[in-house]
Formats: C-alpha cells, structure tokens, sequence
C-alpha cells in the first residue's frame, strides 16, 4: 500500500488513486446483519459455504465466524480459458471436493459485476444435486448486470465504478486493505 503524504486516507497503486469508501467497521456490522438472517433461514440445518477464491477469503471468513449454527466451510477456484468459444471466457470450477448432493451450499463470493461469473457457477453446481444453492455476495454493482440474478444475501448495492480492499484486488495488489476504497474520478 502506498499510502499519500497530506492525505493520509488516500491509497495509491500503480499510479491510481483511491479514496475510502467503505470503512472496516461498516463492513463488519453488514456482515454480522447477514450471518443472523443466515442463522435464521438455516436452523437446524447444516449449510456448506463454498468461498470463490481469491477475492471472497476475507468476506468468508468473517461471514463464517459469525454464524452460530452447524456449518462447513470450502473453496473452490474459477479457472479462466481464454478464447475457447465465441462469447470469450469459459470458466470451470477448480478444487471442489465436497459431494454436494443434498447440500445447503451457500456461494460466498466477493463482488458481482456483469454477473457472468456467478451465473455459469450456479449452472455447473446445480449439475451436482444440491438441495439448494444461495449466493452470498459482499457487494453488487446493479447497474453492470447483464444477466438476470437476484443474489440472496447482498452486503452492499454500490455504483459500477472500481474498487478494491478486503479482498478485492488490482493486479493481485490492495487485497490486504481492511477498507474499501473507490478508484478516483479523473477531473
Ligand atoms: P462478473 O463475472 O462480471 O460478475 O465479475 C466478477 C469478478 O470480477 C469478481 O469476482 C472480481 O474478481 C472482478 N471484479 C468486478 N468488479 C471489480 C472491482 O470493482 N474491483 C475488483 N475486482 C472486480
Ligand atoms: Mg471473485
């Protein structure tokens, strides 16, 4: 982190600036409100979170340490290919070792932008049989959707401009920022 001499709550990383938008404390109160609905909508049951790797660890860990209910807890990956059909990317799950038939999964992911990678996600696990499959997301940018897709659990509805912190990256960088921060508008 690069962190700018007189004004001490601005971020830079290669070359762009960012400002605080959404500080620590607000994210954990929002996901305390989530793992309580959670607790709710899954007593007596024994859901298994499954974190999207990389940028979901934070928010999944947090998430699964404050419900109190019986829960299990995995990770899988989204491998990329680049150029294998005409719409682009395809995506395929990586490391999932759990046998989802029956289970409450729960996705925990990061942030939903086009929707694109959530989508085909929900597709390829309900090819498993599970009982049922919500998704948890910290954050949504509605106003970037391209596919139909009503998350179960949103953290927080934000403007479709980038951002990066508690998890979220540019580059493989800003991850490790307990806050979130906003990419800056050029004047
Ligand atoms: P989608 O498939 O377009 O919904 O993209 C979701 C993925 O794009 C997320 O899991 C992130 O890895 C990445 N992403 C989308 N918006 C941002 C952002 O503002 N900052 C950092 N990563 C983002
Ligand atoms: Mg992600």
């Amino acid at each position: 982190m690069r962190k700018q001499k007189g004004t001490m709550d601005k971020v830079t990383y290669n070359g762009l600036t960012f400002e605080p938008y959404i500080t620590h404390e607000t994210i954990q109160c929002r996901i305390n409100e989530i793992a309580a609905q959670i607790n709710k909508d899954y007593a007596g049951k024994q859901p298994l979170f499954l974190c999207v790797l990389t940028g979901a660890f934070p928010f999944a860990a947090d998430l699964f340490r404050s419900v109190d209910i019986d829960a299990e807890i995995s990770f899988i990956r989204l491998k990329s290919y680049e150029g294998t059909s005409t719409s682009g990317k395809v995506k395929e799950v990586m490391g999932l070792t759990e046998d989802l038939t029956g289970r409450d999964v729960i996705i925990v992911e990061d942030i939903i932008d086009t929707g694109a990678t959530i989508k085909k996600l929900v597709e390829d696990l309900k090819a498993k049989n599970p009982a049922s499959i919500k998704v948890a997301t910290l954050l949504l940018k509605p106003e970037s959707l391209k596919h139909k897709l009503e998350p179960d659990y949103v953290g927080f509805t934000i403007e479709p401009k980038f951002i990066i912190g508690f998890g979220l990256d540019l580059d493989g960088l800003a991850r490790n920022l307990r806050d979130i921060y906003q990419l800056r508008q050029e004047s």
